[in-house]
Order: C-alpha cells, then sequence, then structure tokens
C-alpha cells in the first residue's frame, strides 16, 4: 500500500496494469463519453488521470482545437502520465497537474469535468465534485465511468477459487476506505453534489474460461493489492501465490469447472450544469 493509502500503490507494475485495463475499458469510457456530450474543441478536467489513458482518450475526443487538464495527486503518476503523453504526439494538447482533488484549483473554466475509477476512492465524493464543478462553465458537461466488483457469486458453476479471489478485491478496497460498489452510488452522489440527475448506463463484461480477458484483470489487480492485502491480514486461496504464475492458476480453476464468469460491472453517468447548479 502506498504512503497516502492508496489501496492499489504506485508500482511500475500497477501501471503496466492500468495500461491494460486501460485497453479492455477505453471503448465503455469512449461510449460514455460521447453519450455524455463530450466534443470537439472542449476543455477538459480529468480528475484521477493516473497513467494518463483517460486524458488522452478524452483529448482524441476534443481534438487539436480542445485542451485536457489531467489531475493526480502522486507525482510519479504525473511524471509517467507527462511522458507517455509527450511520446504520443499529445503535448500541448494534453497536460498533467500534481494534486490531491480537494486542493485542486484553476483560474480557467472548463467545459466537462470527466473521471473513470476515482470517485469510490474519495471519502466524501458529492462534497468533492460540488467543489470541482464550480470549476465548469454553465451548460458545462460532467461524466464519470465508475465500477461495481462486489458481484458476490461470479461464477457458474461456482468455482470457488475465482469467488474467493475474486472476493478479496472487495473486501480490500473496503479496508482501505474505498468503495467496491461505487458504481451502483453514482445518481446520489449527483444529487449530493447539486448537480441534476445524471443519466447512467450499466455494462457487464462476461467470459469463459482461462482465455478470458478478465482473467488477467484479476490476477494483475491481486498482484498491485499484494501489499494491501498482506497488511489487511488477507490471504489469497489455497494454490495461489502472488508471483506470474497466479493468471495461469486461476484459469486453469475455471477450466476444470467450465465456469462462465461475470466481471466487475462498469457503469456511465453523465449531466451538464445549469444556472442553478454552477451557483452552489
Ligand atoms: C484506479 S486509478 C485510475 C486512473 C485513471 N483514471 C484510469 O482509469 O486509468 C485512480 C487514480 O486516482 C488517484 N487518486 C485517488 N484519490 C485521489 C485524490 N484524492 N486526489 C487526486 N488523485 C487521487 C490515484 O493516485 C490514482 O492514480
Amino acid at each position: 500500500m502506498s504512503d497516502d493509502g492508496y489501496v492499489l500503490g504506485y508500482s511500475e507494475a500497477e501501471h503496466r496494469r492500468l495500461r491494460a485495463q486501460a485497453r479492455l475499458l477505453q471503448p465503455w469510457t469512449e461510449s460514455f463519453f460521447r453519450s455524455g456530450g463530450l466534443r470537439e474543441g472542449m476543455t477538459v478536467l480529468d480528475l484521477g488521470a493516473g497513467a494518463g489513458d483517460v486524458s488522452m482518450a478524452a483529448a482524441d475526443i476534443v481534438g487539436a482545437a480542445g485542451h485536457v487538464v489531467g489531475v493526480d495527486r502522486d507525482a510519479r503518476s504525473v511524471e509517467r502520465a507527462t511522458r507517455r503523453a509527450q511520446e504520443a504526439g499529445y503535448s500541448g494538447r494534453v497536460e498533467f497537474r500534481t494534486a490531491a482533488l480537494d486542493d485542486f484549483d484553476a483560474d480557467t473554466r472548463f467545459d466537462a469535468i470527466v473521471g473513470r475509477y476515482i470517485l469510490l476512492y474519495l471519502p466524501d465524493p458529492g462534497k468533492t465534485l460540488r467543489r470541482l464543478t464550480r470549476l465548469l462553465r454553465t451548460g458545462g458537461v460532467v461524466i464519470f465511468h465508475e465500477i461495481d466488483m462486489t458481484e458476490a457469486q461470479p461464477t457458474w458453476p461456482a468455482c470457488d477459487v475465482w469467488d474467493d479471489s475474486y472476493r478479496l478485491v472487495a473486501e480490500v478496497f473496503r479496508a482501505g476506505g474505498a468503495q467496491p460498489g461505487f458504481g451502483r452510488r453514482l445518481h446520489p452522489t449527483f444529487v449530493d453534489a447539486g448537480l441534476p440527475a445524471p443519466e447512467i448506463q450499466s455494462f457487464t463484461p462476461v467470459g469463459a474460461g482461462s482465455e478470458s480477458m478478465i482473467v488477467d484483470w484479476l490476477a494483475m489487480s491481486l498482484l498491485s493489492l499484494e501489499p494491501a492485502l498482506t497488511a489487511t491480514g488477507l490471504t489469497l486461496p489455497a494454490g495461489l501465490s502472488y508471483d506470474d504464475s497466479l493468471g495461469d492458476r486461476l484459469g486453469a480453476a475455471l477450466d476444470e469447472q467450465g465456469s462462465q464468469i461475470v466481471g466487475p460491472a462498469q457503469f456511465g453517468a453523465w449531466t451538464h450544469t445549469t444556472e442553478s447548479s454552477s451557483f452552489r
């Protein structure tokens, strides 16, 4: 676990996981962004930018006439995201700033505030969002992509090794103060932030057996979570260990049972500010 208590930490391996996860999530994120009204020419604030994938995805939509500012409290993440964006040709269009969201301020107004997998980590997401949406112009859009990892029995026929491993993720997130079922709380959070009720969509990835992308996602997540799991006293099911064999073993357990897997549900929510929500 990192010094700031962030459950996934900031290791090189976690950044590799974020990039792999981004490839899996990008179509949903892009669909939420477009449905939510992200358009060419907009200026965008991306909350909890991590390795920078969401900021770059937003930049692809807003184009050369737009601009994206990604904010993250971890300086190493900001450094890596800045380097990646430069290498990928986004210089001048995407910039990253190091700040905790509750301290972030800007002297310009944005057309959009977006974020993926960030609200679940905030102690009071409604309050943070209420403050930050003051940085939007009236009619600006607010779009978030969040997750629900609380499915109690994700496999059928039941594969205990998988179900018990999957459950650990939600448990260690809860122990670290994050909300693994946050995707289900988007409506009350937007309303709590003083925003108009959002439109909400959900997609659930499903798979079967060792070939599913969900296997790599769970294995890489558990590897990043190892320090937090160990500190919390949570252990992997018997026969699994924190090394390169983890994905293969989870896949083999699924193949043995012939199980179908329900992955973590993806939620997109969006709204736009009005005269009254801009002056709260
Ligand atoms: C799971 S990562 C998501 C990264 C990126 N949005 C993506 O989907 O690839 C969450 C990020 O939020 C950042 N974060 C968490 N709480 C934060 C806070 N209070 N202020 C700023 N950044 C925060 C973490 O440092 C981490 O980089």
